[in-house]
């Protein structure tokens, strides 16, 4: 039997992180992986620039059961932590928009930098390495690593959510937590495209692959970035960030161009130039062949100056109180990150520790705690696990 201070399951952004930050502490720290390679969704994420962190993050930015949960940690390590950190291995990196850091060169400089940090605090790292039969045996904790058996005094749930299955992904914290009577908020994919019926997506095609800056809501919240019409239903970071809000049978409204007024802009149009049309016009603001779509469907026919200004307040109703039921989500397939997850009041907000199991520690993504897209999920996933990390 090997005995360690620590085990963490599950070498991704948290794993990494919490592992490198106990080994540096002097504990004996093993990180196992099922995977061949540690951190792969930091290597594909942020179109392989891996969006490492926002400047803005703060507890506003997450959803979670409870929303005062993330509050410790997110301020014990900030956003300008993991920067410096970033800084001091070199690494060099740039501010994209809305306050994403994303690397200038490639995201594998963030997973050598997690290693080096592992392999600076002397941890042992085991790939393709699957924990079986975990049991809690006295003070400590037993398990079975590819068929042979280890102990631990700590042990560290870092395994993620079921977001992209042939990533490696699975649902093994929720099966850990469900062994120990430790609840589970229901996972659910978010950050995730819609699917749409398929008379609509029918209607849709012809405009697939066209992109509109657009505020798009779902009760009371909206998010303002761009919105993707595509062959398979609607996607683009407004439509990735309202999908973690959406609830299955509501309703999202799509506000198309929110700088402007465009019932306005259209009777503008009609007073300066009546003879052109509604697509023409609305051409001016909208691609073509979107403006084509709402002039068809909600639009006069004719020159703008034999159309009443309400019938142009119609159109540009058409346009800017969008309204769409979708059908579904495309799905953990496509999800960039598992909402619900470990019940938070569970666990210890301070350290990630189980509050009945002293010793078990859930971090990173399998908590009921999911960031807004734009460098916050790791955010989540580094300052978790420094909190545990710092104290296992
Ligand atoms: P993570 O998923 O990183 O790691 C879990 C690890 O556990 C994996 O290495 C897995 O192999 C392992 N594992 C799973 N089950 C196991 C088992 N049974 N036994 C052993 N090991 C097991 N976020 C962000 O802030 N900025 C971004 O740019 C992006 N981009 C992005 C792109 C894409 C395509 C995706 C899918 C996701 C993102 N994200 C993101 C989200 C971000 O990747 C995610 O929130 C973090 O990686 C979560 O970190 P964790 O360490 O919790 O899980």
């Amino acid at each position: 039997m090997k005995d360690y201070d620590v085990i963490v399951v599950g070498a991704g952004a948290a794993g990494l992180m919490c592992a490198a930050r106990a080994g540096k502490r002097g504990r004996r720290v093993l990180l196992i992986d099922h995977a061949k390679k540690p951190g792969e969704k930091i290597r594909v994420s942020g179109g392989g620039r891996c969006n490492f962190t926002n400047i803005h993050a703060g507890p506003r930015n997450f959803i979670s059961e409870n929303p005062h949960f993330a509050k410790s940690a997110l301020a014990r390590y900030t956003p300008r932590d993991f920067l410096d950190l970033v800084e001091s291995h070199g690494i060099a990196w740039h501010e994209k928009t809305l306050g994403q850091l994303f690397c200038d060169g490639s995201a594998r400089e963030i997973i050598a930098m997690l290693m080096e940090e592992c392999a600076k605090g002397g941890i042992t790292v085991a790939l393709e390495t699957a924990a079986s039969d975990i049991a809690r045996v006295g003070e400590r904790f037993t398990m079975r690593l590819n068929g042979e058996t280890a102990s631990c005094a700590a042990l560290v749930i870092a395994t993620g959510g079921k977001s992209i299955p042939k990533m490696g992904a699975t649902g093994f914290a929720y099966d850990v937590a469900a062994g120990f009577g430790i609840p589970v908020v229901e996972p659910r994919p978010g950050l995730v495209p819609f699917t749409l019926d398929p008379a609509l997506q029918a209607e849709l095609q012809p405009l697939s692959g066209i992109g509109v800056d657009s505020a798009v809501g779902c009760g009371k919240t909206a998010f303002r970035e761009a919105m993707l019409i595509t062959h398979r239903g609607l996607s683009g970071p407004a439509i990735l960030q309202i999908s973690s809000y959406w609830r299955p049978g509501q309703e999202i409204a799509v506000r198309m161009l929110p700088d402007i007024d465009l019932a306005d802009a259209l009777i503008k149009a009609k007073r300066e130039n009546g003879r052109q049309s509604a697509v023409t016009a609305l051409s001016n603001h909208l691609p073509k062949r979107l403006a084509q779509y709402f002039a068809e469907k909600a639009g006069p026919a004719g020159p703008l100056a034999d159309t009443a200004d309400k019938a142009l307040g119609t159109l540009a109703r058409a346009v800017q109180d969008w309204r769409v039921k979708p059908a579904g989500t495309e799905g953990y397939r496509t999800a960039e990150v598992t909402l619900g997850g470990i019940d938070t009041n569970a666990l210890s907000s301070a350290t990630m520790e189980a509050r009945s199991v002293p010793g078990l520690y859930f971090i990173g993504e399998c908590v009921d705690v999911t960031g807004w897209l734009g460098g916050y999920n790791f955010q989540w996933a580094w300052a978790s696990g420094v909190a545990a990390g710092d104290v296992v």
